[in-house]
């Protein structure tokens, strides 16, 4: 299926105070969309809501923190009480940090699954029960790249990613039926806050706005899974197929 016209659509995007969420909630209100902001940082929300009452769209700010299962599903109702509907989902919020793995602790590998893989859960545990009863909705996740080979100093990165990714799947084949779809995005890199301090090569990365219109573009084609850019999604199939003994002599240059 394809949306014919985003304009008029009650979105939620987790992670909207910056980067890529911030990003997406001002191109979908350019196109009309009305935006749940969800983000803990309220001041952030609050000048991005500002920014976008000058556009054709509406936004309504969120303020939670999304490894709180119970901030999220107010934060939903709060939308659904004042639009009367979700039509889309975009699970966004997330960390980055790289870790060596000799430096390894429970605490960071928690974190970093707290927020990426359960943040992701929490959303889409508060829209899904709304979409049903609506017999209609779009649940949006964003992985990474990182989700197909473990990188070098990205074991819970990649395993939070690599754990959105079977999950969206999973749902996605049992309720493709009950008018709920999914869509998995795999971005490469992309400048934003998160990989500011990243002093690696970052190939073929993305500005943010080229990123959040590519991505829109994938929505509103209502694709199940899609790697951006293109070039990142060539790299990807290969490191897929390679070898373990190929990818490990690669892997020590991707860092
Ligand atoms: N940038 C890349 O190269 C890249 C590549 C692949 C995938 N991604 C993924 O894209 C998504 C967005 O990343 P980004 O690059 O745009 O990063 P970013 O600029 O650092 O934005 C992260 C967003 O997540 C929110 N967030 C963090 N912790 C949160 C929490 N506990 N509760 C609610 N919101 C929280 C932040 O808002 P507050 O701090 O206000 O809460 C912020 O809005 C992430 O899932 C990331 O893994 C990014």
């Amino acid at each position: 299926m394809k949306y014919r016209n985003l304009s008029g659509k009650r979105i939620l995007i987790t992670g909207a105070s910056s980067g890529i969420g911030r990003e997406l909630a001002i191109k979908l209100a350019e196109k009309g969309c009305q935006i749940g902001l969800m983000a803990r940082r309220e001041k952030e929300l609050t000048l991005l809501a500002q920014e976008i009452s000058k556009l054709p769209g509406d936004a309504l700010v969120l303020p939670a923190d999304v490894t709180k299962r119970s901030q999220v599903k107010k934060g939903l109702q709060r939308l659904i009480d004042k639009w009367g509907h979700l039509d889309i989902l975009i699970a966004n919020a997330g960390i980055g940090l790289l870790h060596k793995a000799a430096n390894l602790n429970t605490e960071k590998v928690e974190a970093t699954m707290q927020l990426n893989f359960y943040g992701t859960w929490y959303a889409i545990e508060a829209a899904l029960p709304v979409m049903l009863t609506q017999g209609q909705g779009h649940i949006v996740a964003i992985s990474s790249f990182a989700a197909f080979r473990g990188l070098p100093k990205t074991a819970p990165y990649s395993a939070s990613k690599a754990a959105i990714a079977r999950f969206m799947e999973s749902m996605r084949v049992e309720l493709k039926d009950q008018g709920i779809d999914f869509t998995t995005i795999y971005p490469g890199f992309v400048r934003t806050p998160m990989t500011a301090g990243n002093r690696f090569k970052m190939p073929f990365i993305l500005e943010t706005s080229d990123a959040a219109a590519k991505i829109i573009r994938v929505i509103e084609k209502q694709k199940a899974e899609v790697i951006i850019p293109w070039q990142i999604a060539i790299f990807s199939y290969f490191i897929r197929i390679l070898p373990n003994a190929a990818f490990d002599r690669a892997a020590k240059y991707l860092s």
